[in-house]
């Protein structure tokens, strides 16, 4: 499963660059705005840092104004992936794109049909939302299965980045069903490592062998 962290603050995403497990990034308007700096100005100094891939979304709602949009987004940086919503302009705009070679992600997806259109429309990835799936009293997870099972019936390409992730919980459901890719907030992210358990062992481990008085050398 490869890990993007969903976040659009460089310095969140340089620190976890540098452990190694980051594939890619992934930014939003809302993400954009949290970060208080321009769009093409933070989102080139992100490609910078990571070499997977980034993506950058649309603001327009048609289809004309999309691909302008798109166009300027893309000369940011060869990693860019045009964020596009689900929408029929942005599907539009999603089979344009990737017939033109671009990496495309259609994102607010909420419903299998929707995944079904994004794959047809040669969606690089499709984001399933499953937090704010949760936060109606649905199953975000069962999203994720559906399209898991979907995908696999007609050997769609499309890889399943699942998105609106909350919890670690939700990063284990979504690697256990198959999600291509689990977009993490960084905190959900750092999260992931920590277990009681493997900071007891530690201690107990230093303390024996602080006693030995040893040292690796
Ligand atoms: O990148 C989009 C998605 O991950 C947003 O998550 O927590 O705002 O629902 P959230």
């Amino acid at each position: 499963m490869k890990f993007f962290v969903d976040t659009a603050d460089v310095s969140e995403i340089r620190a976890l660059s540098e452990t190694g497990l980051l594939d890619g990034v992934t930014t939003n308007p809302s993400l954009i705005m949290k970060s208080g700096r321009p769009i093409l100005e933070v989102t080139k100094e992100i490609c910078e840092i990571v070499d997977g891939p980034v993506s950058a979304e649309v603001t327009a709602v048609g289809f004309k104004e999309m691909m302008r949009e798109a166009d300027i987004l893309s000369k940011i940086a060869d990693n860019i992936a045009i964020k596009v919503p689900l929408t029929m302009d942005g599907l539009k705009a999603c089979k344009a794109l990737t017939s033109d070679g671009r990496m495309v992600n259609v994102t607010l997806c909420f419903s299998a049909n929707q995944a079904l259109l994004a794959a047809k429309a040669g969606a690089t990835f499709i984001s399933p939302f499953i937090g704010r799936l949760d936060d109606t009293g649905l199953d975000g997870m069962e999203l994720i299965s559906e399209i898991r099972t979907i995908y696999d019936n007609y050997d769609f390409e499309t890889q399943i980045l699942a998105a609106s992730i909350r919890s670690v919980n939700h990063v284990k459901q979504a690697a256990l069903i198959g999600a291509d890719v689990a977009t993490v907030p960084p905190a959900v992210l750092r999260a992931l490592v920590k277990h009681p358990l493997t900071d007891k062992g530690l201690e107990a481990f230093l303390a024996d062998w602080a006693k030995t008085g040893q040292k690796i050398a």
